[in-house]
């Protein structure tokens, strides 16, 4: 446990008193009561106030988007599947950035649905196959998983299977996309690497006060993934997936895509699926302080003043609606707040009503191991900060009823 972890609040009784801004309730104090106010008022006024306060704006368009087949097969997983590797580009003011894309697809079906997420330490750790490329950016260190001189090599090749549950995807008839989201902005507070420096003017050696930090970044290659995912017929829908920080990313490409069939959020924690206003585990200042880069800078004057933010995450939550919404805690993982994460998904759903849908239906947290799956769906499980089989096999199930429908 870090510093900052063992100073946290993990107390319930010492949750600050407060009042959540209303989902349906403008800036201005007007209510909201159909799915036009929503969507042409309020969804666009909350959309905006995370964009330049919170991740920050994507400063302009790509002047270019492309993508290439590098690879593919139609005998990856023993037969089962069709595997391809997509090399993607975005281009701006003569710069570019490439990253590559890992895809599975059942065999058998001509068109899959897709979950599509990051990685930690790039595409070949989530897999044994040995004909996936390793990844040449820059990685963490990372002993316990063979990987030194932030460099990936054919040791950590299958490290992280055991988060990745592909063959019960495949059996189940869905695909899989993933990326190492080094690939776009490696994970450290320099904004002179990955997407950023594309979109400077002279001069310019980091993004403006309300321009985007790492999250809206991942988000955005996440968003620019979907145009190739778009393109290719063997694949119906895509839902957006990810895991701790990762999840706040996916969380954002969920917002800000309608493109994304639905969202996974799993373990997002600060910044992500909890509550900020109950300061309970990571803070909004404990984030900013060791995660810099992460955020707007905008973001900086809500440090320890979560009372004065006009929105909190359940409004990030509610951006997601009318789709399917999946947020998903660990019982031991305090530091990313279950409770405030679960409590996201209820003050969400009235979004959901307003289109007919089910939200998550009550304020009574869940007991272990007992997920709430309605078109807003929650699951608190035994364990710790990770992705399980257990969770996907719940995302699985869930997938097929109110995704795939
Ligand atoms: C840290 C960070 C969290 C984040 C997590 C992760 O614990 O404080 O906000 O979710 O890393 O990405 O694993």
């Amino acid at each position: 446990m870090c510093h900052a972890q063992s100073q946290a609040n993990y107390d319930e009784t010492k949750v600050p008193k407060f009042t959540l801004p209303d989902v349906l309730t403008s800036f201005s104090g007007n209510p909201i009561t159909n799915q036009t106010e929503w969507e042409e008022n309020r969804r666009r006024e909350i959309l905006q106030f995370f964009e330049k306060q919170v991740y920050g704006k994507v400063p302009d368009r790509l002047d270019e988007f492309g993508f290439k087949l590098l690879e593919e097969s139609n005998d990856a997983y023993g037969g089962k599947a069709r595997r391809k590797q997509i090399a993607i580009t975005l281009k701006k003011n003569k710069k570019s950035i490439t990253y590559y894309m890992l895809i599975y697809l059942p065999k058998g079906n001509p068109t899959a649905p897709v979950f599509l997420g990051y990685n930690f330490y790039g595409n070949h750790t989530v897999t044994n196959d040995p004909k996936v490329q390793i990844t040449k950016a820059w990685v963490k260190n990372n002993d316990a998983l063979g990987i030194t001189d932030n460099k990936a090599s054919e040791s950590s090749r299958g490290v992280r299977t055991h988060r990745w549950a592909i063959e019960k995807m495949l059996d189940n008839g869905f695909g899989i996309a993933t990326i190492y989201y080094g690939e776009i902005d490696p994970d450290k507070d320099d904004f002179s690497d990955g997407i950023h420096p594309l979109f400077y003017r002279d001069g310019q050696s980091k993004p403006k006060t309300n321009e985007w930090g790492s999250i809206s970044a991942w988000a955005f290659g996440l968003s620019k993934a979907m145009n190739y995912l778009e393109s290719d017929v063997n694949i119906s829908k895509v839902f957006v997936f990810g895991h701790s920080r990762l999840g706040k990313a996916a969380l954002w490409a969920g917002a800000t895509d309608k493109r994304f069939a639905g969202v996974i959020s799993n373990n997002s924690g600060c910044g992500g699926a909890a509550l900020s206003r109950r300061k309970f585990g990571e803070t909004i200042e404990q984030i900013n302080t060791s995660f810099p880069h992460w955020f707007a800078d905008s973001f900086l004057k809500y440090n320890n003043n979560e009372r004065t933010l006009p929105v909190d995450q359940h409004q990030l939550l509610a951006l997601v609606a009318p789709r399917p919404l999946y947020v998903a805690s660990a019982l031991d993982d305090k530091w990313a707040d279950p409770r405030g994460e679960f409590l996201s998904t209820y003050y969400a759903s009235s979004v959901y009503g307003l289109y007919g849908k089910k939200g998550i239906g009550t304020k009574e947290m869940p007991k272990t191991n007992a997920p709430i799956q309605n078109t807003v769906a929650y699951h608190i499980r035994t364990g710790k900060h990770d992705v399980t089989d257990y969770d996907w096999e719940n995302y699985i199930k869930w997938a097929n009823t109110f995704v795939k429908k």
